[in-house]
């Protein structure tokens, strides 16, 4: 499955149910492109060997399971989310720190991961999209806003936004739409969907309380 939508499909009679289903799917994993290839993909590149490459073999802590992937001294965290443990959900747009799409917690707070070194976040807490639904399949309360305000175009932002939002709302209870968007300024959406989004945010911060108290 490919996370590239098909134009075709755009203004259908059936948009707003298959655009529900689209979004749906696409935030419960982060991504419908498949990981398979990266998953049994050697970590090392052109036949080279981990000695060649200066690859360690490390174990890091990521959406509460402990994964081992062999990492190089220099490799980032989206690097390694991406193609050493097959979580793609974690998008790479700029690759130096400007659009946030590439967004993960690490011990809850929000981090781009493509300016962090993956060796040093052994010991620490990752987490991914992936690691966002509970093991039944219920989405996060942040998840289900975005599924019910369906905000969002493309998605490519979208895991950043969502994972850059569980962050603030850990220690932001009850924000105005100013604090979410000054919250969110280290995220860019090259589709301009801001409006969408906060809408979505809101909810987001709505269904959190409730959740909290229920
Ligand atoms: S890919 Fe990391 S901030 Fe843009
Ligand atoms: S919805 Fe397309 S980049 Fe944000």
């Amino acid at each position: 499955m490919s996370d590239i939508v098909d134009p075709k499909t755009i203004g259908s009679p059936l948009d707003a149910v298959s655009r529900r289903d689209f979004i749906k799917g696409v935030i419960a994993s982060g991504a419908a492109v498949s990981s398979a290839g990266y998953l049994f993909r050697a970590s090392t590149l052109l036949g080279q060997t981990s000695d060649a490459t200066g690859e360690r073999l490390i174990t890091i802590n990521v959406n509460g399971q402990q994964r081992r992937a062999d990492v190089m001294k220099q490799e980032t965290l989206a690097w390694t989310l991406r193609h050493k443990l097959g979580l793609t959900g974690t998008k790479l747009g700029c690759d130096r720190a400007e659009c946030g799409s590439c967004t993960v917690l690490i011990d809850d707070v929000p981090h781009y991961s493509c300016s962090v070194l993956t060796h040093t976040v052994r010991g620490r807490r990752v987490l991914t999209i992936e690691g966002l639904a509970s093991p039944d399949g219920r989405l996060h309360p942040v998840q289900r806003a975005v599924v019910d305000e369906q905000g969002f175009q493309c998605a490519f932002c979208m895991s950043g936004f969502i994972m850059s939002a569980v962050g603030f709302l850990k220690y932001h209870q009850k924000p105005t739409r100013a604090e979410f968007a000054q919250a969110h300024s280290g995220n860019l959406c090259r589709c301009c969907d801001y409006n969408k989004i906060l809408n979505s945010m809101m909810r987001a911060a709505e269904y959190t309380r409730k959740n909290a108290h229920a």
